[in-house]
């Protein structure tokens, strides 16, 4: 099992630019498996999650190249199976678009359950509410999830939870539905918007994407024959804000939609940190006289503070001033990494949804696991803050999300080393 050493104490410093969006990627490769014609895809991250979901397109008879700048050129016209069984299938949340791209191309679809980090249940019943008011059935057999329509139609469609999955999946699998649909109470995310762009430049008709109401209108064909580019990642770059401010660093995160990261500046800029922006940078330093002060968070849907910046935050409020909270809102049991926290001198205490962070802890470095893409982001931060050595193990999970993760931090000045056994 490999693992990332990381001696703590550098201030963080420097330039970083940030990937394209993993979760926007995931999205627009499943939604190009409905085009009926080639695309090309820029700023795609080269990350585990993305190299599966290339590789389950494959064998569903995808012809998929990745150029050297690191596009990818994709055909989907070869495509001939509805059925995305491969065992990949199995290993990554995303995979579940699949569904929504098959529905749309084939009027059926049959996939293994998806996997992805494991933050409590991850129901997907707003995604089957979605595909059975366009028409179809929806049937759960051997750890397959099988859908089928006799015809695709538009419909009006009350989602009970905001959630990213379930919009973007209905979003794809009725752009090509007959008639218009329509999804009241969507998820507003960034990649949501980067989604309905993608297949609106390759053909599609989908208005009000970054609002709560978005309107598909179903096209016959998706001629493509376009390239696009995918925005850059939120997640990535809220999570080297954060180490520049938990090193009491100086970082310009570069690459970035400032707009995308309101709900972190803001409460960055509460917290006594120094934040400046411009078209597409964001510089975020401490100035020496500053204390960082304690602050209250509560994850929510966009624009809300992301659930994926949670587990970076709670260590970052570790080295504040004062008493802050932090309110789980999205995922029922994401506060499994506070036990790693706490042997390296955290003084957190759960209640519920709720973490209860003392700050003015000093942190010491010890052995932890990455258990999850974010959480394990959120040990190496805890790392770079610590005093002496950290090793943080199971790092493939946070490889599955992170490009160029350890050139990247080490460029910026953090003493971090990937040992492989
Ligand atoms: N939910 C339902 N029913 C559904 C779908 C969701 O009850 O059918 C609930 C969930 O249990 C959760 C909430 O709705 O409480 C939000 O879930 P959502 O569907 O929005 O999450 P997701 O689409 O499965 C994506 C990201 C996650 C990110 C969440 C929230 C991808 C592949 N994953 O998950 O990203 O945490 O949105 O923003 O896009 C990550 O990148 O580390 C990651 C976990």
């Amino acid at each position: 099992m490999s693992s990332y050493i990381i001696r703590g104490g550098n201030r963080l410093a420097g330039e970083v630019s940030v990937s394209g969006s993993k979760n926007a990627a995931l999205g627009i490769i499943s939604a190009a498996m409905l085009l009926d014609g080639p695309c090309k895809i820029e700023n795609i991250p080269d990350i585990a999650d993305l190299n599966v979901m290339v590789e389950i397109c494959k064998a569903l008879g995808a012809q998929v190249k990745r150029d050297p700048d690191g596009a990818l050129t994709l055909d989907p016209s070869t495509i001939t199976s509805w059925e995305a069984t491969h065992d990949k299938v199995r290993h990554i949340r995303g995979s579940y678009y699949l569904l929504g791209a098959l529905l749309g191309r084939f009027s059926k679809a049959s996939i293994y359950m998806p996997g992805g980090c494991n933050f409590g249940a991850r129901p997907i019943d707003q995604h089957m509410k979605g595909f059975e008011a366009l028409g179809a059935t929806v049937t759960i057999e051997y750890g397959k999830i099988n859908v089928e329509a006799q015809h695709l139609h538009g419909e009006h469609i009350f989602l009970d939870v905001v959630s990213v999955g379930a919009t973007i999946n209905i979003m794809i699998a009725a752009a090509k539905a007959e008639g218009t649909t329509v999804i009241e109470n969507a998820a507003r995310e960034p990649h949501i918007v980067d989604v309905a762009n993608f297949l609106n430049t390759m053909g599609a008709n989908i208005r009000g994407a970054g609002t709560d109401v978005i309107r598909i209108t179903g096209v016959q064909q998706l001629p493509a024959g376009a390239t696009y580019s995918i925005i850059p990642d939120q997640i990535e770059a809220g999570t080297y804000m954060l180490a520049a401010a938990l090193t009491r660093g100086d970082v310009t995160v570069r690459n970035v939609i400032p707009r995308h990261m309101e709900p972190l500046t803001a409460k960055m800029e509460e917290m006594n940190i120094s934040v400046d922006t411009g078209d597409d940078w964001i510089r975020v330093w401490m100035e020496p006289e500053r204390e960082l002060l304690a602050a209250n968070f509560k994850t929510m849907p966009y624009p809300g503070f992301p659930t994926d910046l949670q587990p970076q935050t709670t260590v970052l409020l570790t080295t504040a001033k004062g008493s802050s909270k932090m309110l789980e809102n999205v995922w029922e049991n994401r506060f499994q990494y506070v036990d790693d926290l706490k042997t390296m001198g955290a003084d957190v205490m759960i209640a519920g949804h709720v973490a209860i962070i003392a700050g003015g802890s000093a942190l010491t470095g010890t052995k932890v696991t990455a258990r999850d893409l974010r959480a394990g982001a959120a040990m190496v931060l805890a790392g770079l803050a610590a005093d002496g050595e950290t090793e943080v193990t199971d790092i493939n999970k946070i490889e599955r999300g992170y490009e160029n993760f350890i050139k990247k931090m080490r460029h910026l000045g953090a003493d971090i080393t990937r040992m492989d056994s």
